[in-house]
């Protein structure tokens, strides 16, 4: 079903939307100039997410983005954005095991940049700073499953919560959050059958990435579904097209053009 006829989504458009079984579609976006195109595509929600570690400064993990640089990225892209719902991703050691930190780096981002909400990873672990930002009247998106900040305790990228104790965990973080407050959960590379499952057990919508299709919501970022980023390439990536070839052959066009004299002709000097 098509997008709600909406002038702006709100968390409340969300909740409606999982409770009337509309889809929610979700991308990250970095910049003005793509989240432009993405909000005016119709897009529900933009995650400022903290993969612009890796996409737009090519880490090899989350972990190194800053506060500073989530707040650019999101500042860039609300002055581009009218209609789309805006979260922010909280960066990796600024609300871990530390609930008060969690509080001023969640205000920082809704002052500075004027987003729409934050999302934090994890579960039982991080509930005070979920329950403070909460608090001040911030909307919070959860994250649970394969949790990327993380990555140095999984050790890997494989698909989370297989094993039932870990599924266990999973639903019990699920019931946690909602009951907490948050509008909205990501579920990211666990089994169809169990994301399908904590989707019929909350009432919250979920948002799935590598979680099956029994969920309220699918949300993929943006530079791969674009086929921007060639390297990357796990089963749940659905490529709508192949930038990286059309650009690199738009460069190389022009390299040629200008070598050639081609490039500017009459028309295009004064
Ligand atoms: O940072 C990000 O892009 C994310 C999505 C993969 C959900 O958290």
């Amino acid at each position: 079903m098509k997008a709600p006829n909406v002038t702006k989504v709100t968390t409340h458009v969300l909740q409606e939307m999982k409770l009337r079984e509309v889809k929610i579609s979700m991308l990250t976006a970095y910049d003005y100039s793509m989240a432009r195109i993405v909000d005016r595509a119709g897009i529900d929600v933009i995650l400022v997410g903290d993969s612009a570690a890796n996409v737009m400064a090519g880490h090899k993990t989350t972990l190194p983005i800053t506060l500073n640089e989530m707040i650019y990225h999101a500042s860039s892209v609300m002055r581009a954005v009218s209609r789309a719902l805006v979260v922010v991703d909280l960066p990796f050691g600024t609300y871990q095991g530390n609930s008060r930190e969690a509080l001023l780096s969640a205000i920082r981002i809704m002052k500075e940049s004027n987003a729409n909400a934050v999302k934090l990873e994890g579960g039982r672990e991080i509930i005070e700073s979920v329950d403070r930002i909460l608090s001040a009247g911030i909307p919070v998106m959860g994250h649970l499953g394969l949790t990327p900040q993380s990555i140095n305790k999984f050790g890997t990228y494989v698909v989370r919560a297989t094993q039932e104790e870990e599924a266990l965990k999973l639903v019990e973080d699920a019931h946690l959050l909602t009951e907490a407050g948050c509008f909205a959960l990501v579920l990211e590379k666990i089994p169809a059958v169990l994301a399908a499952k904590v989707t019929r057990e909350i009432s919250i919508p979920t948002i799935g990435i590598g979680a099956g299709n029994q969920v309220d919501g699918q949300v993929l970022v943006l530079h791969d579904m674009l086929g921007i980023n060639k390297d990357f390439s796990p089963r749940f990536l659905r490529r709508y097209n192949n930038l990286y070839d059309e650009i690199k052959t738009s460069v190389e066009n022009y390299i040629s053009d200008v070598k050639q004299l081609k490039f500017p002709n009459e028309k295009e000097q004064y």
